[in-house]
Protein backbone atom coordinates (compact mmCIF):
# COMPACT_ATOMS: atom_id res chain seq x y z
CA UNK A 1 0.00 0.00 0.00
CA UNK A 2 0.81 3.35 -0.64
CA UNK A 3 0.19 6.99 1.23
CA UNK A 4 0.51 10.62 -0.23
CA UNK A 5 0.71 13.06 2.04
CA UNK A 6 0.62 16.73 1.10
CA UNK A 7 1.89 19.74 3.36
CA UNK A 8 -0.67 22.85 3.37
CA UNK A 9 1.39 25.48 5.46
CA UNK A 10 -0.93 27.27 7.43
CA UNK A 11 -2.44 31.41 7.31
CA UNK A 12 0.55 32.33 8.78
CA UNK A 13 2.73 31.14 5.45
CA UNK A 14 1.87 32.17 2.38
CA UNK A 15 2.22 35.98 3.29
CA UNK A 16 2.86 36.85 -0.21
CA UNK A 17 -0.25 35.52 -2.06
CA UNK A 18 -2.48 38.44 -0.04
CA UNK A 19 -4.85 39.88 -0.42
CA UNK A 20 -6.09 36.42 -2.53
CA UNK A 21 -5.20 34.36 0.96
CA UNK A 22 -7.28 36.68 2.99
CA UNK A 23 -10.79 34.67 3.00
CA UNK A 24 -9.52 31.46 1.42
CA UNK A 25 -6.66 29.10 2.60
CA UNK A 26 -4.12 29.27 -0.01
CA UNK A 27 -4.06 25.71 -1.02
CA UNK A 28 -7.84 25.86 -1.92
CA UNK A 29 -7.48 28.52 -4.31
CA UNK A 30 -8.27 27.62 -7.82
CA UNK A 31 -6.36 27.29 -10.44
CA UNK A 32 -7.68 26.31 -14.23
CA UNK A 33 -10.88 26.13 -12.10
CA UNK A 34 -9.72 23.62 -9.88
CA UNK A 35 -8.36 24.52 -6.25
CA UNK A 36 -4.69 24.17 -6.12
CA UNK A 37 -4.20 21.12 -4.11
CA UNK A 38 -6.89 19.40 -6.28
CA UNK A 39 -3.85 18.96 -8.94
CA UNK A 40 -2.25 17.25 -6.44
CA UNK A 41 -4.23 14.84 -5.41
CA UNK A 42 -6.19 14.06 -8.77
CA UNK A 43 -2.26 13.38 -9.34
CA UNK A 44 -1.94 10.78 -6.56
CA UNK A 45 -4.83 9.08 -7.88
CA UNK A 46 -2.29 7.31 -10.54
CA UNK A 47 -0.53 5.50 -7.82
CA UNK A 48 -1.57 2.00 -8.05
CA UNK A 49 -2.58 0.99 -4.25
CA UNK A 50 -3.23 3.92 -2.98
CA UNK A 51 -4.54 3.93 0.10
CA UNK A 52 -5.24 7.46 1.56
CA UNK A 53 -4.50 10.88 1.15
CA UNK A 54 -3.66 13.31 3.87
CA UNK A 55 -3.47 17.17 4.20
CA UNK A 56 -0.96 18.45 6.83
CA UNK A 57 -1.21 22.22 7.77
CA UNK A 58 -2.27 24.56 10.52
CA UNK A 59 -5.49 25.95 8.81
CA UNK A 60 -8.44 25.77 11.28
CA UNK A 61 -9.86 22.58 10.48
CA UNK A 62 -13.35 23.87 9.50
CA UNK A 63 -11.84 25.73 6.10
CA UNK A 64 -11.06 22.14 4.90
CA UNK A 65 -14.11 20.08 6.21
CA UNK A 66 -15.79 21.28 2.80
CA UNK A 67 -13.72 20.44 0.52
CA UNK A 68 -11.70 17.13 1.92
CA UNK A 69 -15.45 15.11 2.03
CA UNK A 70 -16.46 16.62 -1.54
CA UNK A 71 -13.33 15.53 -2.86
CA UNK A 72 -13.28 11.90 -1.00
CA UNK A 73 -16.37 11.28 -2.51
CA UNK A 74 -15.59 12.47 -6.13
CA UNK A 75 -12.28 10.75 -6.59
CA UNK A 76 -13.49 7.94 -4.46
CA UNK A 77 -10.07 7.96 -2.22
CA UNK A 78 -10.01 8.85 1.92
CA UNK A 79 -9.01 12.22 1.87
CA UNK A 80 -8.29 13.75 5.54
CA UNK A 81 -6.95 16.71 7.14
CA UNK A 82 -4.54 16.41 9.90
CA UNK A 83 -4.38 20.06 11.64
CA UNK A 84 -1.04 20.53 13.90
CA UNK A 85 -1.35 23.07 16.77
CA UNK A 86 0.93 24.84 15.74
CA UNK A 87 4.19 24.76 12.62
CA UNK A 88 6.60 22.05 13.21
CA UNK A 89 8.55 22.10 9.70
CA UNK A 90 8.06 20.56 6.62
CA UNK A 91 9.05 16.90 8.00
CA UNK A 92 8.17 17.36 11.77
CA UNK A 93 4.62 17.74 10.75
CA UNK A 94 4.85 15.01 8.98
CA UNK A 95 6.61 12.90 12.13
CA UNK A 96 4.04 14.61 14.34
CA UNK A 97 0.83 12.30 12.91
CA UNK A 98 2.92 9.05 11.92
CA UNK A 99 1.03 6.52 14.15
CA UNK A 100 -1.91 7.93 11.79
CA UNK A 101 0.12 7.98 8.53
CA UNK A 102 1.61 4.18 9.29
CA UNK A 103 -1.82 2.71 10.38
CA UNK A 104 -2.06 1.08 7.25
CA UNK A 105 1.35 -0.11 7.06
CA UNK A 106 2.14 1.68 3.79
CA UNK A 107 5.35 0.35 1.90
CA UNK A 108 5.82 3.88 0.44
CA UNK A 109 5.04 7.72 1.96
CA UNK A 110 4.37 10.30 -1.14
CA UNK A 111 5.30 13.98 0.44
CA UNK A 112 3.98 16.60 -2.10
CA UNK A 113 4.44 20.41 -1.32
CA UNK A 114 1.23 22.32 -1.55
CA UNK A 115 2.46 25.38 -3.41
CA UNK A 116 4.18 23.39 -6.28
CA UNK A 117 2.84 23.29 -10.38
CA UNK A 118 3.94 20.47 -12.25
CA UNK A 119 2.71 17.29 -14.02
CA UNK A 120 3.69 15.23 -10.90
CA UNK A 121 4.42 11.99 -12.81
CA UNK A 122 4.68 10.33 -9.76
CA UNK A 123 3.97 6.29 -10.87
CA UNK A 124 7.22 6.62 -12.44
CA UNK A 125 8.95 8.18 -9.43
CA UNK A 126 7.69 5.05 -7.47
CA UNK A 127 9.27 3.11 -10.57
CA UNK A 128 12.38 5.05 -10.26
CA UNK A 129 12.81 4.97 -6.21
CA UNK A 130 12.27 0.89 -6.22
CA UNK A 131 15.59 0.50 -9.15
CA UNK A 132 17.31 2.51 -6.50
CA UNK A 133 16.45 1.04 -3.45
CA UNK A 134 16.84 3.70 -1.11
CA UNK A 135 15.19 5.73 1.56
CA UNK A 136 13.69 8.12 -0.48
CA UNK A 137 13.32 9.56 -4.34
CA UNK A 138 12.84 13.16 -4.45
CA UNK A 139 11.88 15.08 -7.86
CA UNK A 140 14.43 17.49 -9.41
CA UNK A 141 14.78 19.97 -12.54
CA UNK A 142 17.21 22.09 -14.12
CA UNK A 143 16.37 25.91 -13.76
CA UNK A 144 17.85 28.95 -14.93
CA UNK A 145 21.60 29.55 -13.02
CA UNK A 146 20.03 32.71 -11.99
CA UNK A 147 16.62 31.17 -10.69
CA UNK A 148 18.45 28.59 -8.70
CA UNK A 149 19.17 29.97 -5.80
CA UNK A 150 15.60 30.49 -4.58
CA UNK A 151 15.57 27.09 -4.17
CA UNK A 152 17.33 23.82 -2.65
CA UNK A 153 20.26 23.21 -4.94
CA UNK A 154 21.69 20.12 -5.28
CA UNK A 155 24.19 17.51 -7.55
CA UNK A 156 23.15 13.89 -8.40
CA UNK A 157 25.98 11.33 -9.91
CA UNK A 158 24.80 11.60 -13.25
CA UNK A 159 25.05 7.73 -13.19
CA UNK A 160 23.74 6.11 -10.47
CA UNK A 161 21.07 9.28 -9.26
CA UNK A 162 22.31 9.31 -6.05
CA UNK A 163 21.69 12.75 -4.16
CA UNK A 164 25.67 13.65 -3.69
CA UNK A 165 25.17 17.06 -2.23
CA UNK A 166 22.14 19.45 -0.92
CA UNK A 167 22.27 22.97 0.16
CA UNK A 168 18.67 24.61 0.68
CA UNK A 169 19.15 28.16 -0.84
CA UNK A 170 22.76 28.89 -1.07
CA UNK A 171 23.58 32.42 -1.27
CA UNK A 172 26.66 31.28 -4.15
CA UNK A 173 25.61 29.27 -6.80
CA UNK A 174 26.23 25.41 -6.45
CA UNK A 175 24.06 23.85 -9.42
CA UNK A 176 21.02 24.52 -11.71
CA UNK A 177 19.21 21.08 -10.62
CA UNK A 178 16.85 22.24 -7.76
CA UNK A 179 14.58 20.26 -5.30
CA UNK A 180 10.50 19.81 -6.36
CA UNK A 181 9.71 19.46 -2.96
CA UNK A 182 7.77 15.97 -4.42
CA UNK A 183 9.27 12.97 -2.85
CA UNK A 184 8.57 9.50 -2.43
CA UNK A 185 10.12 7.78 0.81
CA UNK A 186 9.77 3.93 2.82
CA UNK A 187 8.64 4.77 6.13
CA UNK A 188 12.58 4.92 7.89
CA UNK A 189 12.27 8.28 6.91
CA UNK A 190 10.73 8.57 10.30
CA UNK A 191 13.86 7.12 11.89
CA UNK A 192 15.39 9.66 10.13
CA UNK A 193 13.64 12.41 11.51
CA UNK A 194 13.77 10.66 15.17
CA UNK A 195 17.13 11.37 14.85
CA UNK A 196 17.53 14.69 14.06
CA UNK A 197 15.64 14.97 17.90
CA UNK A 198 18.20 12.33 19.24
CA UNK A 199 20.96 14.73 17.64
CA UNK A 200 19.43 17.77 19.38
CA UNK A 201 19.06 16.52 22.62
CA UNK A 202 22.53 15.20 22.89
CA UNK A 203 24.19 18.40 21.58
CA UNK A 204 21.51 20.25 24.40
CA UNK A 205 22.89 17.74 27.20
CA UNK A 206 26.85 18.36 26.11
CA UNK A 207 26.07 22.22 26.08
CA UNK A 208 24.58 21.66 29.76
CA UNK A 209 27.31 20.41 30.92
CA UNK A 210 30.00 23.07 29.42
CA UNK A 211 29.39 26.87 30.33
CA UNK A 212 25.76 28.69 30.82
CA UNK A 213 26.72 31.58 28.93
CA UNK A 214 27.12 28.73 25.80
CA UNK A 215 23.50 27.76 26.67
CA UNK A 216 21.89 30.91 26.49
CA UNK A 217 23.20 31.51 23.60
CA UNK A 218 22.41 28.68 21.70
CA UNK A 219 18.70 28.66 23.17
CA UNK A 220 18.63 32.39 21.94
CA UNK A 221 18.87 31.26 17.88
CA UNK A 222 17.57 27.99 17.82
CA UNK A 223 14.76 26.39 16.69
CA UNK A 224 11.69 25.20 18.90
CA UNK A 225 12.84 21.73 19.62
CA UNK A 226 9.94 19.67 18.04
CA UNK A 227 10.33 21.96 14.64
CA UNK A 228 12.34 19.79 11.99
CA UNK A 229 12.61 21.02 7.68
CA UNK A 230 13.04 18.42 5.72
CA UNK A 231 15.98 19.86 3.27
CA UNK A 232 18.68 21.63 6.08
CA UNK A 233 17.68 18.65 8.83
CA UNK A 234 17.31 16.12 6.61
CA UNK A 235 18.28 16.17 2.92
CA UNK A 236 21.34 17.72 3.43
CA UNK A 237 23.22 15.58 6.29
CA UNK A 238 22.05 12.84 4.15
CA UNK A 239 22.99 13.70 0.93
CA UNK A 240 25.96 11.35 -0.25
CA UNK A 241 25.16 8.57 2.41
CA UNK A 242 23.24 6.13 -0.43
CA UNK A 243 20.25 6.68 1.13
CA UNK A 244 18.79 9.62 -0.53
CA UNK A 245 18.20 9.57 -5.08
CA UNK A 246 16.86 11.80 -7.46
CA UNK A 247 14.66 11.61 -10.31
CA UNK A 248 14.73 14.31 -12.89
CA UNK A 249 11.51 15.65 -14.60
CA UNK A 250 11.80 17.24 -18.42
CA UNK A 251 8.01 18.55 -17.74
CA UNK A 252 6.60 21.99 -16.44
CA UNK A 253 7.24 22.69 -13.26
CA UNK A 254 6.94 26.08 -11.10
CA UNK A 255 6.41 27.07 -7.17
CA UNK A 256 3.44 29.33 -5.75
CA UNK A 257 4.50 31.65 -4.22
CA UNK A 258 2.98 35.16 -5.15
CA UNK A 259 -0.78 35.63 -7.50
CA UNK A 260 1.17 36.35 -10.20
CA UNK A 261 2.55 33.17 -10.09
CA UNK A 262 -0.57 31.44 -9.66
CA UNK A 263 -1.91 32.95 -13.03
CA UNK A 264 1.35 31.57 -14.85
CA UNK A 265 0.62 28.04 -13.64
CA UNK A 266 -3.41 28.22 -14.12
CA UNK A 267 -2.10 28.55 -17.92
CA UNK A 268 0.41 25.37 -17.44
CA UNK A 269 -2.73 23.46 -15.73
CA UNK A 270 -5.12 24.85 -18.47
CA UNK A 271 -3.14 23.50 -21.07
CA UNK A 272 -2.32 20.01 -19.27
CA UNK A 273 -6.44 19.26 -19.40
CA UNK A 274 -5.82 18.92 -23.25
CA UNK A 275 -4.20 15.65 -21.84
CA UNK A 276 -6.12 14.56 -18.76
CA UNK A 277 -9.09 16.50 -18.62
CA UNK A 278 -10.37 17.53 -21.91
CA UNK A 279 -14.06 18.02 -20.97
CA UNK A 280 -13.07 20.19 -18.47
CA UNK A 281 -11.94 23.08 -21.32
CA UNK A 282 -14.83 25.34 -22.92
CA UNK A 283 -15.42 25.06 -26.75
CA UNK A 284 -17.35 27.84 -28.41
CA UNK A 285 -19.17 27.48 -31.20
CA UNK A 286 -19.86 31.12 -31.95
CA UNK A 287 -23.27 31.36 -32.29
CA UNK A 288 -24.70 30.21 -29.01
CA UNK A 289 -21.32 30.20 -27.34
CA UNK A 290 -19.08 33.01 -26.52
CA UNK A 291 -15.90 32.77 -28.65
CA UNK A 292 -13.15 31.03 -27.33
CA UNK A 293 -9.57 31.20 -27.91
CA UNK A 294 -7.12 28.79 -26.29
CA UNK A 295 -7.49 27.03 -23.22
CA UNK A 296 -10.46 27.98 -21.72
CA UNK A 297 -12.22 26.91 -18.36
CA UNK A 298 -15.48 28.07 -17.53
CA UNK A 299 -17.73 27.07 -14.62
CA UNK A 300 -21.49 25.36 -15.72
CA UNK A 301 -23.10 27.73 -13.10
CA UNK A 302 -21.04 30.93 -14.99
CA UNK A 303 -23.42 33.32 -17.60
CA UNK A 304 -21.58 33.95 -20.41
CA UNK A 305 -23.06 36.34 -22.91
CA UNK A 306 -22.44 34.91 -26.48
CA UNK A 307 -20.77 38.06 -28.09
CA UNK A 308 -18.15 37.83 -25.05
CA UNK A 309 -14.48 36.68 -26.75
CA UNK A 310 -12.34 34.36 -23.97
CA UNK A 311 -9.27 33.63 -24.12
CA UNK A 312 -6.00 32.36 -23.78
CA UNK A 313 -5.58 31.07 -20.40
CA UNK A 314 -9.05 32.41 -18.72
CA UNK A 315 -10.67 30.64 -15.85
CA UNK A 316 -13.96 31.74 -15.27
CA UNK A 317 -15.73 30.25 -11.55
CA UNK A 318 -18.98 29.76 -10.04
CA UNK A 319 -21.87 32.19 -10.69
CA UNK A 320 -19.75 34.73 -12.67
CA UNK A 321 -21.95 36.90 -15.34
CA UNK A 322 -20.21 38.09 -17.95
CA UNK A 323 -22.00 40.48 -20.44
CA UNK A 324 -21.83 41.48 -24.38
CA UNK A 325 -18.92 42.33 -25.94
CA UNK A 326 -16.58 41.26 -22.74
CA UNK A 327 -12.89 40.69 -23.91
CA UNK A 328 -11.39 38.54 -21.41
CA UNK A 329 -7.18 37.47 -22.13
CA UNK A 330 -4.96 35.81 -19.49
CA UNK A 331 -7.03 35.96 -15.92
CA UNK A 332 -8.76 34.36 -13.31
CA UNK A 333 -12.34 35.36 -12.22
CA UNK A 334 -13.38 34.40 -9.25
CA UNK A 335 -16.98 33.20 -7.91
CA UNK A 336 -19.89 35.44 -7.94
CA UNK A 337 -18.08 38.42 -10.52
CA UNK A 338 -20.01 40.35 -12.60
CA UNK A 339 -18.23 41.82 -15.59
CA UNK A 340 -20.61 44.79 -17.53
CA UNK A 341 -21.02 44.85 -21.06
CA UNK A 342 -17.46 45.84 -23.56
CA UNK A 343 -14.86 45.68 -20.02
CA UNK A 344 -11.99 44.00 -20.66
CA UNK A 345 -9.64 41.89 -18.46
CA UNK A 346 -6.36 41.44 -18.90
CA UNK A 347 -3.28 39.96 -17.08
CA UNK A 348 -5.58 40.55 -13.79
CA UNK A 349 -7.24 38.04 -11.14
CA UNK A 350 -10.46 39.53 -10.14
CA UNK A 351 -12.05 38.68 -6.57
CA UNK A 352 -15.04 37.16 -5.35
CA UNK A 353 -18.29 39.18 -5.68
CA UNK A 354 -16.56 41.98 -7.18
CA UNK A 355 -18.10 44.00 -10.07
CA UNK A 356 -16.44 45.70 -12.95
CA UNK A 357 -18.43 48.63 -14.82
CA UNK A 358 -19.70 49.17 -18.64
CA UNK A 359 -16.31 50.03 -20.89
CA UNK A 360 -14.15 49.58 -17.74
CA UNK A 361 -10.50 47.74 -18.24
CA UNK A 362 -8.45 46.02 -15.96
CA UNK A 363 -5.50 44.93 -17.11
CA UNK A 364 -1.58 45.19 -16.43
CA UNK A 365 1.93 44.25 -18.82
CA UNK A 366 1.93 40.04 -17.69
CA UNK A 367 5.14 40.25 -15.83
CA UNK A 368 4.38 37.04 -13.63
CA UNK A 369 7.50 37.95 -11.72
CA UNK A 370 7.03 41.21 -10.47
CA UNK A 371 4.91 42.57 -8.03
CA UNK A 372 2.55 44.98 -9.97
CA UNK A 373 2.84 42.84 -13.51
CA UNK A 374 -0.39 41.79 -12.95
CA UNK A 375 -3.28 43.61 -11.51
CA UNK A 376 -5.19 41.70 -8.92
CA UNK A 377 -8.38 43.06 -7.91
CA UNK A 378 -9.33 41.61 -3.67
CA UNK A 379 -13.20 40.57 -3.04
CA UNK A 380 -15.67 42.84 -3.79
CA UNK A 381 -14.52 46.09 -5.44
CA UNK A 382 -16.59 48.06 -7.91
CA UNK A 383 -14.73 49.17 -11.01
CA UNK A 384 -16.89 52.19 -12.21
CA UNK A 385 -17.93 52.50 -15.75
CA UNK A 386 -15.28 53.18 -18.40
CA UNK A 387 -12.67 52.91 -15.43
CA UNK A 388 -9.01 52.29 -16.62
CA UNK A 389 -7.03 49.93 -14.00
CA UNK A 390 -3.51 49.42 -14.67
CA UNK A 391 -1.08 47.41 -12.61
CA UNK A 392 -2.65 47.74 -9.34
CA UNK A 393 -3.26 45.61 -6.54
CA UNK A 394 -6.43 46.47 -4.94
CA UNK A 395 -7.72 45.60 -1.35
CA UNK A 396 -11.04 44.11 -0.41
CA UNK A 397 -14.41 46.17 -0.70
CA UNK A 398 -12.73 49.26 -2.49
CA UNK A 399 -14.50 51.85 -5.03
CA UNK A 400 -12.60 52.88 -7.72
CA UNK A 401 -14.07 55.44 -9.93
CA UNK A 402 -11.09 57.04 -11.18
CA UNK A 403 -8.50 55.58 -13.08
CA UNK A 404 -5.31 54.43 -11.51
CA UNK A 405 -1.69 53.07 -12.37
CA UNK A 406 0.92 51.01 -10.50
CA UNK A 407 -0.51 51.39 -7.25
CA UNK A 408 -1.54 49.23 -4.21
CA UNK A 409 -4.95 50.82 -3.08
CA UNK A 410 -5.55 49.99 0.49
N1 LIG B 1 1.95 21.35 7.66
C1 LIG B 1 2.99 22.12 7.56
N2 LIG B 1 3.62 22.54 8.70
N3 LIG B 1 3.42 22.47 6.35
C2 LIG B 1 4.52 23.24 6.27
C3 LIG B 1 5.21 23.71 7.40
C4 LIG B 1 4.72 23.33 8.70
O1 LIG B 1 5.24 23.69 9.74
N4 LIG B 1 6.25 24.45 6.99
C5 LIG B 1 6.22 24.45 5.64
N5 LIG B 1 5.16 23.72 5.21
C6 LIG B 1 4.77 23.42 3.84
C7 LIG B 1 4.55 24.64 2.96
O2 LIG B 1 3.18 24.98 2.89
C8 LIG B 1 5.07 24.15 1.62
O3 LIG B 1 4.05 23.46 0.91
C9 LIG B 1 6.15 23.16 1.99
O4 LIG B 1 5.87 22.72 3.30
C10 LIG B 1 7.58 23.71 1.93
O5 LIG B 1 7.60 24.97 2.52
P1 LIG B 1 8.93 25.63 3.14
O6 LIG B 1 9.50 24.72 4.16
O7 LIG B 1 8.55 27.01 3.54
O8 LIG B 1 9.98 25.65 1.97
P2 LIG B 1 10.02 26.44 0.56
O9 LIG B 1 8.70 26.32 -0.11
O10 LIG B 1 10.60 27.79 0.72
O11 LIG B 1 11.08 25.57 -0.23
C11 LIG B 1 10.95 24.17 -0.30
O12 LIG B 1 10.31 23.82 -1.50
C12 LIG B 1 11.02 24.15 -2.70
C13 LIG B 1 10.21 23.67 -3.89
O13 LIG B 1 9.03 24.40 -4.00
C14 LIG B 1 12.36 23.58 -0.21
O14 LIG B 1 12.27 22.19 -0.01
C15 LIG B 1 13.16 23.90 -1.46
O15 LIG B 1 14.36 23.17 -1.43
C16 LIG B 1 12.41 23.50 -2.70
O16 LIG B 1 13.16 23.90 -3.86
Amino acid sequence: KVVAVIMVGGPTKGTRFRPLSFNTPKPLFPLAGQPMVHHHISACKRISNLARIFLIGFYEEREFTLYVSSISNELKVPVRYLKEDKPHGSAGGLYYFRDIIIEDSPSHIFLLNCDVCCSFPLPDMLEAHQKYSGMGTMLVIKVSAESANQFGELVADPATKELLHYIEKPETFVSDLINCGVYVFTPEIFTAIQGVFTNREDRANLLRVSSFESLQSVTRTSLPTDFVRLDQDILSPLAGKKLLYTYETTDFWEQIKTPGMSLKCSALYLSQYQFTSPHLLATGDGSRNASIIGDVYIHPSAKVHPTAKIGPNVSVSANVRVGAGVRLISCIILDDVEIQENAVVMHSIIGWKSSLGRWSRVQADGDYNTKLGITILGEAVTVEDEVVVTNCIVLPNKIINGSVQEEIIL
